[in-house]
């Protein structure tokens, strides 16, 4: 009895460590999101990165990279693919942003960016990790966008991409067949 009560305490403690060991560590979560009401080639497409540290320490030099927009696809206009940071205090977040314009129109599947950073200031191995993916989206051919959407409604999307709650929603060919030209 005494035998096994000893065993216990004994994964107990092991757990507690690892526990606290995971509690002075940073843990960031990156969320990426496309922040457009409609995708259009040719037109500004804005995509936005937060990254929240999670964790209980501070996460160091932090490096933030997409590939997911290749160069023959879409084009930077204002922003950086790649981005850098010292140092994210335990409990904050931080936002980055990048204005690019799609090349081509059609489908396209947005996916996700890496992310590395120590997890403290002993850390010496470098923790991997991804972003959310924003997924599939549809990007309208620039004519076919000029034609059906008068300056009320273009002026109305526009509105809709200021709104930080309004954020990826790829306007199905059902509905855009339905908008009076
Ligand atoms: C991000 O940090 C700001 C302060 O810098 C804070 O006001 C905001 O609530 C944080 N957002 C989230 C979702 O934690
Ligand atoms: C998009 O890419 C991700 C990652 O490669 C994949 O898991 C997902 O199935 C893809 N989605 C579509 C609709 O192709």
């Amino acid at each position: 009895m005494v035998k096994f009560l000893c065993f216990q305490i004994f994964i107990l403690s092991l757990f507690c460590i690892s526990f606290g060991d995971e509690l002075n560590q940073a843990n960031l979560l990156v969320h990426k999101k496309i922040l457009n009401r409609f995708l259009v080639e040719g037109r500004d497409l804005i995509v936005e990165y937060v990254i929240y540290n999670v964790g209980g320490s501070a996460a160091l030099d932090i490096h933030l990279t997409d590939s997911s927009f290749p160069e023959e696809d879409f084009e930077v206009i204002t922003g950086m693919l790649k981005m850098r940071l010292d140092r994210l205090g335990a409990g904050s977040n931080i936002s980055h942003s990048l204005v690019l314009k799609p090349r081509k129109y059609g489908y396209y599947n947005f996916t996700s960016a890496e992310v590395t950073y120590l997890t403290s200031e002993e850390a010496s191995d470098v923790q991997i990790g991804y972003t959310t993916q924003p997924g599939e989206g549809l990007i309208i051919p620039m004519k076919d966008f000029d034609r059906q959407f008068s300056p009320p409604y273009y002026g109305l999307g526009c509105l809709c991409c200021n709104d930080p709650t309004f954020s990826w929603d790829p306007i199905p060919p059902l509905v855009q067949k339905q908008v009076k030209i």
